[in-house]
């Protein structure tokens, strides 16, 4: 029987499209491989957030060359962000006439039809829908950790960031009944997952019915018996509601930790971006949020060099981030995109001064998460075991409830449960400990 390799470039939605066309290519009887050498079916699955994922996946395309001149055979699939984007698609099915299957991110329930056609017709299928149709419920799904899993509240954005391609490659905004949320997890959670991660561009505007807000589907998973952790991102600061930060305090399930991206400390930029909150509103739920739940660690997205940004402004960011002192944060170099409003500002910021303002910024943050973690030494914390370390053979990995990544020596037998960890050293990016 075929093989099939799958690489995935985006988030953790495309991450989870990806557990799904793994979970149907199995239910056709295939086996995965983590070489693409020995695959029968390459699928590359794409982001397009910005201009090196681009860049990284074409790369990775034209090896691929190679191996469809010496085993004709070889089916060579690519969907995701980039393919909703009809320049793209043009210049794959110019330059890389190798690829056999293109389908994107609103029918990824097609490829195992789209695959048949390949089979039995040899004839290319370009299979791209312009907008999501109705949500596409009960689509298998191979996980890539046992004890975890991602879970998709909706679909697309409605937000329109003036830097942002996602609106465009992931259409508008479509909520998940609440009955097939909670149908997931609980099944999830029969399957041996303890922690579910609930995915959507912005789950603070969830709208599964008229009764049930995003609050309320957290109220609702924090009763299902088994379900230890709940996690969710991303939440964007403009309509995080009271309830919200409520259920950090009532709901036990839920963890003390989230990702709440701020952009830019600048509110002029902020305003620029189309973020729709500024500096003080952001500094002010904050505060809200660590006066109702303390321990709270917090994650953020920030990027330096959108048009028009000045010294002034970038200092702006340097301020917030010293005032907010995130947990972690992931730090961008604005990327233009095509198609969207900010890309056509004539006032594009010179690459030398991105890449200066980009390594301040990312020393301050890393000088903060060092401290922070610095400050947990001594601390016991409950981990989730998710598996083997990357650090080294007899290490685990698992995270704590406010998601930090500890490394300690364990049994394997472990993997998939939560234990107590007393954090003997905190590095910049993650923590080590030993298990008591
Ligand atoms: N929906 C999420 C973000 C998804 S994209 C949210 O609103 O928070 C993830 C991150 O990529 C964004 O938060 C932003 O910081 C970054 N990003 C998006 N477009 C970008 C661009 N054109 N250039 C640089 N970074 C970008
Ligand atoms: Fe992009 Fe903004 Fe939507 Fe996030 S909220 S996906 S940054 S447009
Ligand atoms: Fe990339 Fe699409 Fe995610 S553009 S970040 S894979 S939604």
């Amino acid at each position: 029987m075929r093989k099939y390799f799958i690489q995935t470039f985006g988030c953790q939605m495309n991450e989870h499209d990806s557990e799904i066309i793994a979970g149907m290519l199995e239910e056709k009887g295939m086996t995965r491989t983590d070489a693409a050498a020995d695959a029968g079916v390459i699928i590359f699955n794409t982001c397009s957030v910005r201009e090196n994922a681009d860049k990284r996946f074409f790369g990775t395309l034209g090896q691929v060359k190679k191996k469809k001149k010496n085993e004709p055979g070889t089916i060579v699939c690519v969907c995701g962000c980039m393919m909703q984007q009809q320049h793209i698609i043009d210049t794959v099915k110019t330059k890389y006439p190798w690829v056999d299957i293109i389908f994107g991110t609103h029918n990824i329930h097609k490829l195992p039809e789209l695959l048949t056609n390949v089979m039995n017709e040899k004839e290319r299928q370009i299979d791209v829908w312009p907008e999501g149709g109705e949500i596409v419920e009960g689509l298998p799904s191979k996980r890539l950790f046992s004890c975890k899993a991602l879970v998709n509240i909706m679909y697309g954005c409605n937000n329109f960031c003036t830097y942002c391609i996602v609106p465009y490659t992931r259409g508008r905004e479509r909520s998940r009944k609440p009955e097939n949320v909670l149908n997931e997890v609980k099944a999830l959670v029969s399957d041996g997952v303890r922690e579910v991660m609930l995915l959507g561009q912005n789950v603070n505007s969830y709208r599964g019915d008229e009764k049930t807000d995003f609050a309320e589907l957290i109220y609702r998973l924090n009763e299902i018996e088994g379900l230890d952790r709940i996690r969710f991102m991303t939440s964007h600061p403009k309509d995080l509601s009271d309830r919200l930060i409520k259920a950090f305090a009532d709901c036990g399930s839920l963890c003390r930790n989230i990702h709440l991206p701020v952009q830019s400390g600048s509110s002029r930029v902020l305003e620029m971006m189309n973020r729709k909150y500024n500096r003080d509103q952001y500094m002010e739920l904050v505060d809200r949020i660590r006066e109702t739940v303390p321990e709270i660690t917090i994650s953020s997205d920030i990027m330096v060099g959108f048009p028009g940004e000045t010294e002034e402004d970038f200092l702006d960011t340097l301020d917030l981030i010293e005032r907010v002192r995130y947990d972690s944060a992931f730090t961008f170099l604005y990327s233009p995109r095509k198609g969207t409003p900010a890309a056509e500002d004539p006032d594009q910021i010179p690459e030398e001064i991105k890449h200066d303002r980009f390594n301040r910024m990312v020393e301050l943050i890393n000088g903060i998460s060092a401290e922070k973690n610095a400050a947990m030494e001594g601390r016991v914390e409950d981990v989730l075991v998710e598996g083997a370390s990357k650090n080294s053979i007899d290490a685990l990995a698992g995270r704590t409830d406010g998601f930090k990544l500890v490394n300690f020596r364990g049994d394997r037998s472990l993997i998939g449960q939560i234990v107590p960890v007393r954090i003997t050293k905190g590095k910049t990016f993650s923590l080590e400990g030993e298990l008591i």
